[in-house]
């Protein structure tokens, strides 16, 4: 029997969706890859653009423009369309703009028989993912927004270079909503198996303060890079390379994504940041980690603000 090819479709071809594209095609992890955007133009030009790269690629994709008819066969459908961040807006500033795109975008999608699995990355990204899953009537396990999977990647990056350690030996999550009221789960982050205090200890310049700072860049990551270039892609692309790698591959990997909770830290009704398993079939399972009382307090936090702003919305 022909293996049944991997394909994904992309909504949305601006900074996000491109660079998104563009990484899909570099390594080489899907066999189809079709580009949908209002703007034909931009959209079809990115597919002639990408194609002129196929015989440089690990592997070969067949990438078109297409069109939401195309969405019937694909596995993935990511969602990277809607208004971005401008400077001085946060992420859930945007939420009534972009839950009004996607009841459109998401109609048109199931209105073409998909069933497969919603990827998510605009922001409000938890808002977002609700919003999908609530306008397609899909499995929750079958909507995952990127949640904070950037955020625990920047937290990652930043300890690996605070502690001179390879980031991959670096463990430790940036929980709950992808933006303001995130938190990180220092009762759990260790280098290599060894707690945070071991590595500490033996800095002479050591101060608590040095990590209160390093989350607070973590958290404030994009409105730093958005006053310096406009916006942010490129660390989001990877973030959703690696969720759809562990999608496609069935990899029962944890990744901290927004996710459905129903009663999984004590919340529910909720898609949210946490750790989970992902694999062929979407969510495999919410990863519980055991919250010390300031962590818990600030993951409920998190969650009222969300629902708080969901509320108008989805009234
Ligand atoms: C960021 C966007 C993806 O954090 O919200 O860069």
């Amino acid at each position: 029997m022909l293996n049944r090819v991997n394909r994904v479709a992309v909504i949305g071809t601006g900074f996000v969706g491109s660079s998104y594209s563009f990484a899909l095609l570099n390594q080489g992890i899907t066999e189809e890859l079709v580009l949908i955007d209002l703007n034909k133009e931009k959209a079809e030009g990115d597919a002639m653009d990408l194609n002129h790269g196929l015989p440089f690629a690990p592997s070969r994709t067949k990438i078109w423009f297409g069109s939401y008819e195309d969405c019937r066969e694909a596995d993935i459908v990511v969602i990277t369309a809607g208004a971005n961040q401008k400077p001085g807006e946060t992420r859930l500033d945007l939420v009534e703009k972009n839950t009004k795109i996607f009841k459109g975008i998401v109609k048109e999608i199931m209105e073409n028989g998909f069933d497969g699995i919603f990827i998510v990355a605009t922001n409000p990204v938890d808002i977002l993912t609700y919003a999908v899953w609530k306008f397609s009537g899909l499995p929750k396990e079958r909507v995952i927004g990127s949640g904070t999977i950037l955020d625990t990647a920047r937290f990652r990056y930043l300890l690996g270079e605070y502690f001179d350690v390879d980031t991959r030996n670096v463990h430790a999550y940036i929980i709950g909503e992808h933006g303001d009221t995130e938190l990180p789960v220092w009762s759990h982050a260790n280098i290599a198996g060894t707690s945070i205090d071991k590595w500490t200890k033996n800095m002479d310049s050591f101060s608590p303060l040095d990590l209160d700072q390093l989350f607070l860049n973590v958290r404030d990551a994009a409105y730093h890079i958005i006053e310096r270039k406009g916006a942010t892609f490129y660390g989001i692309a990877m973030g959703l390379i690696r969720l759809t790698k562990a999608i496609l591959q069935n990899e029962n990997s944890v990744l901290t994504v927004s996710t459905y909770l129903n009663g999984e830290y004590g919340q529910e009704d909720i898609f949210i940041g946490v750790p989970a398993v992902v694999n062929r079939n979407g969510i495999k399972e919410v990863v519980e980690l055991d919250l010390n009382e300031d962590e818990l307090m600030k993951f409920k936090k998190s969650v009222q603000v969300l629902k708080s702003t969901m509320e108008p919305v989805f009234k």
